[in-house]
């Protein structure tokens, strides 16, 4: 992925490899910046849109050499159709297509003309959405034998006119949020045989020792200690011992108010002596997601300096059927002393979760905001490209709302009234973990909400998100796509303000 992005003038020296040249539908290039470029290339760009032998539907590209004294190397014009149809998700659509383009042809550096933003939008916004389009692009996950250290491009320098300082420091954050959306994906591609609980928390640790944040884990004699018995019950058909991590950016501060981040850990999810079936069972390698998520957005709060006290809960584990495994019926004592009963062993997410949120409620968060890959029904609901969000303060979810417009990492709206309450009391213990595939996005939360009593809490089911299993869209090759992080990071800067909390 991107590793550097610089600002310059237009000014084409003559020594740019590449330049990204991006063309909406009737661009002409008889004034501005296209018409001295186009001057500079012996009218080739004018040639190209006039003859069509270029059409710039949005999302498509041709790579050009120009062999001209003074002018780029060669052209890569990404096409992005009509300005009056202009959309963010094509916008970063195309810019992916440009950066596989850039990759194939082996350009370690690459120019970008950063220019034509439509009038609905800032150059800023239109500078963000290209660079984490173009470099979430690039990105890679192998564990060949014969895998060759390719070639890939690893520089930007953006061509601008407009005030680089602001630029600068908006381009900063960008590369942050895409190199921690790179941590999560490595965690969620690694297969589970490799990424543990152990390893998940040992990746924790070393985060957290780069970043200067505090971490502690809990193994398994402190989660039974600290009656932690939901976590302790899923892990138990796993040789794997589970962990719980604890995150904690500025710990030292105790005058700042503690927002708390939640995040399942579950490093491999055959859903236990309630198996699975076969089918795409692999993807539960990334039942992690959440966790991975949480990870980052503290070590991302720290770096951002976020004025909060951010606690980063994640209960580890993996959930196998084995001798000792957890079984449907048993009943288990989770921290806050509350009895579930368990009817399906593949209802994992929620047991350990019921034991992160109790916990994280110890520290009398100001919010509570938990990641989770939990539901099927999720997926069902909303598909591939849009997360749920629920929980028990209309005031947080509409905030998380609108964040998540900003970020591009779009939330929908779930129902959570009193009857999924209603429906996780149990019959011999105080809840039960499944009452039915209907409405279970909801059921799930409610378990979850039960558990955070009246601190501002909600749930977001990543279970649709986490995963993209064609690799159609361009940024987001097959496998672990880091959806929640740029989103996490936007929910902490905002609840981070005073004026925020208050409202609550
Ligand atoms: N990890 C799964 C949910 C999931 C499904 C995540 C698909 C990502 C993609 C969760 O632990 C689970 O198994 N949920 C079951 C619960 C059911 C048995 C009550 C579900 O939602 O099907
Ligand atoms: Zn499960
Ligand atoms: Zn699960």
């Amino acid at each position: 992925m991107i590793k550097k992005v610089s600002f310059a003038l237009p000014d084409f020296s003559g020594k740019e490899d590449v330049l990204i040249v991006p063309i909406f539908k009737g661009t002409s290039v008889s004034r501005g910046i296209l018409r001295k470029l186009d001057i500079l290339c012996a009218s080739i760009i004018d040639k190209y849109l006039k003859q069509i032998m270029f059409t710039p539907d949005m999302g498509e590209t041709l790579l050009l050499g120009i062999n001209r004294d003074g002018a780029p190397k060669n052209l890569i014009f990404m096409g992005l159709g009509d300005k009056a149809s202009f959309s963010t998700s094509k916008f970063m659509q195309a810019a992916g297509n440009a950066a596989k383009l850039a990759k194939k042809g082996r350009f370690e550096t690459c120019h970008f003309l950063c220019a034509g933003n439509p009038d609905r939008m800032t150059l800023a916004e239109f500078l963000v959405l290209f660079i984490k389009g173009f470099s979430l692009a690039l990105y890679t996950f192998s564990r060949k034998s014969d895998i060759k250290k390719e070639k890939s491009v690893e520089e930007l320098v953006i061509y601008t006119s407009k005030d680089k300082r602001s630029l600068r420091k908006t381009v900063q954050k960008t590369l942050l949020v895409i190199e921690h959306t790179g941590e999560v994906r490595d965690m969620v591609n690694a297969p589970s045989n490799e990424f543990t609980p152990s390893k998940m928390a040992a990746k924790a640790r070393s985060l957290a020792k780069k970043h200067n944040v505090h971490c502690r884990v809990l193994g398994i004699g402190d989660i039974k200690r600290q009656k932690m018995g939901a976590i302790a019950a899923v892990s138990k058909g796993s040789v794997k011992e589970p962990k719980l991590i604890v995150l904690h950016h500025n710990r030292h501060r105790p005058r700042l108010p503690v927002i708390c981040l939640v995040g399942k850990g579950v490093t491999f999810d055959s859903g236990g002596i309630s198996l699975k079936p076969w089918e795409h069972m692999e993807e539960m390698k990334g039942d992690m997601a959440g966790g991975a998520v949480v990870i980052n957005a503290v070590a991302a709060a720290a770096r951002l300096n976020i004025p909060a006290q951010v606690v980063g809960i994640i209960p580890c584990v993996e959930n196998m059927p084995g001798q000792r495994a957890l079984k449907p019926g048993d009943v288990i004592s989770t921290y806050s002393g509350k009895t579930i009963e368990v009817l399906s062993t593949d209802a994992e997410g929620r047991l350990i979760l019921s034991d992160a949120i109790s916990y994280a409620a110890s520290y009398e968060p100001k919010a509570i905001i938990d990641f989770a890959t939990l539901t099927g029904a999720c997926v069902i609901a909303l598909g591939k490209s849009i997360a749920g969000v629920l929980g028990n303060n209309q005031i947080l979810i509409n905030m998380l709302l609108n964040e998540a417009k900003s970020a591009h990492e779009n939330l929908w709206q779930l129902p959570l009234d009193d009857e999924f309450y209603e429906r996780v009391k149990g019959d011999i213990a105080d809840y039960k973990n499944f009452s039915g595939r209907d409405g279970s996005t909801s059921s799930a939360a409610a378990l979850l909400g039960s558990f955070a009593g009246d601190i501002p809490w909600a749930h977001i089911d990543i279970a649709g998100t986490f995963w993209s299993d064609s690799g159609s869209v361009s940024w987001k090759p097959k496998g672990g796509t880091g959806f929640g992080i740029d989103l996490a990071l936007r929910i902490l800067e905002s609840l981070a303000s005073r004026r925020m909390l208050q409202r609550l």
